[in-house]
């Protein structure tokens, strides 16, 4: 085989592949369950939209703005982006299909995202979301109805080794405030800055709060804190927030460094983190963005939401030690001799109209039966069903459980709809099992 002749995938975007996928859909289902449970209805948006959308939702002087866009020209002449992330798409979907008009919506959607970012563990270019956004409520109680939702998801998963943190950032206004008192801070400091920070002291001060850089760690503390300079109604907000969570037995941590890299916030904004995963520790992460649906050209609408990164919980379920193996299926169906191989398709095709909840798995292809039975034995199901010539000539097949001590059986073909059920009953009782 010539390597240089395999078109390799694309850094930083993954198969799923069918021994991964349980954690998935495990997550898929539960997820569904739990949105539908508190009252969230699904939508999809378009993974293109103009770049425009996400320059003016995110800010231009994001990350993800400045350096990690797939940006591209269409032939029309058109600029447009793989979406980076979710809320831009469903906040320009629910103005552009004149959703809001004073409603309140409670979404959610899911997808890839795209991120021109160095991959590494728990970090890629392609990466999925699921993403809730509740819009239309202006109260804390929603705030907390959010959080208490994604504990509940990780107390369903089996998921423990998470933390909530939490902060308020403030209204546009007090936050514009607070902002000039961090540039005179930052410039007063300008020497210990290092080459990022000072490119965001004019575009994105806040960001410098969110360094990584060892070195930048002692000015960083020393900066004014947000949380010092809150107007009283976002105080307020933030503090009947902290009192709801409390009163659900939700516990949280206060970071008042905790910013957030996408421009369109304000007051409350919370993470999910863990120390399971290594350096990419948000498992989950959003908060409140009162102004983005007017600047996007909406009437004004409060709202708030979150997005989980799929990768990065599928990864701590399979950390849980919970089984996520796919689903075996109930009967494997053998057949041996001409005749058994020319009718077994169609019997089985009545056995599945007769049975619609019980999978069978049937052996394709030739093959003498110790093949076949290695395959049944390896599909993990807990009957065979076995076809012969000379038995189906006395119009019987034969029944052999596969994960139990109990020894074949003959079956009248016209019988199995109703002795494959109860056979399966029987071995699915706990004393029973091998
Ligand atoms: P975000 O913090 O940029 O927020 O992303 C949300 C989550 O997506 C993160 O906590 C992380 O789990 C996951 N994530 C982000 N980037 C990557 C990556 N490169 N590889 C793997 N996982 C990643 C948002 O996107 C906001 N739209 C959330 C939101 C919804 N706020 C309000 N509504």
């Amino acid at each position: 085989m010539d390597k240089n002749f395999i078109v390799q995938a694309v850094r930083g975007m993954n198969d799923v592949l069918p021994a991964q996928i349980a954690g998935w859909q495990q997550l898929e289902r539960v997820t569904r369950e739990l949105f539908a449970a508190y009252g969230f209805e699904e939508m999809r948006v378009p993974l293109v939209e103009h770049t425009a959308l996400f320059k003016r939702a995110i800010g231009e002087y994001t990350d993800i703005v400045e350096k990690e866009m797939y940006t591209f020209t269409d032939s029309g002449g058109d600029s447009l982006t793989l979406r980076p992330e979710g809320t831009a798409g469903v906040v320009r979907a629910a103005i552009t299909n004149g959703l809001l008009r004073g409603a309140r919506l409670k979404l959610w959607t899911s997808g890839p995202m795209f991120r021109h970012e160095r991959p590494q563990k728990g970090r890629y270019r392609q990466f999925h979301q699921i993403d809730v956004e509740a819009i239309g409520f202006a109260g804390p109680d929603i705030d907390a109805e959010l959080i208490a939702l994604t504990a509940r998801l990780w107390r369903t998963l089996g998921i423990t080794r998470v933390k909530l943190k939490i902060n308020s950032l403030g209204t546009i206004e007090s936050r514009r405030v607070y902002r000039e008192k961090l540039v005179t801070y930052f410039r007063q400091h300008e020497a210990a800055l290092d080459a990022d920070s000072l490119r965001r002291l004019e575009g994105n001060p806040l960001r410098i709060l969110d360094s990584k850089n060892p070195d930048m760690q002692a000015v960083v503390s020393g900066a004014p804190l947000l949380t010092d300079h809150l107007d009283a109604e976002s105080r307020e907000h933030f503090d009947s927030l902290c009192a709801m969570l409390t009163g659900m037995g939700i516990e949280y941590v206060i970071d008042p460094r905790l910013v957030r890299g996408l421009d369109y916030y304000s007051r409350t904004v919370f993470e999910w983190v863990t120390d399971a995963l290594g350096a990419q520790d948000a498992i989950c992460s959003g908060g409140r963005y009162d102004g983005l649906i007017p600047q996007l050209g909406g009437d004004p609408t409060p709202a708030i939401g979150f997005a989980m990164g799929v990768e990065r919980v599928v990864e701590l379920l399979s950390q849980t030690g919970a089984p996520l193996a796919p689903a075996a299926p109930d009967v494997y169906v053998m057949a041996s001799g001409e005749r058994a191989q020319r009718t077994a398709l169609a019997l089985v095709e009545r056995l599945r109209d007769d049975l619609p909840q019980v999978t069978l798995h049937v052996n394709l292809g030739s093959g003498n039966f110790k093949a076949q039975f290695r395959r049944a034995d390896k599909s993990g199901a807990a009957l065979a069903l076995i076809l012969g010539d000379a038995e189906l000539e006395r119009g019987v097949a034969a029944l052999k459980p596969l994960r139990h001590e109990a020894g074949q059986t003959e079956c009248p073909l016209e019988e199995l709809a109703v002795r494959i059920p109860a056979i399966l009953a029987d071995l699915a009782e706990p004393n029973n099992a091998v």
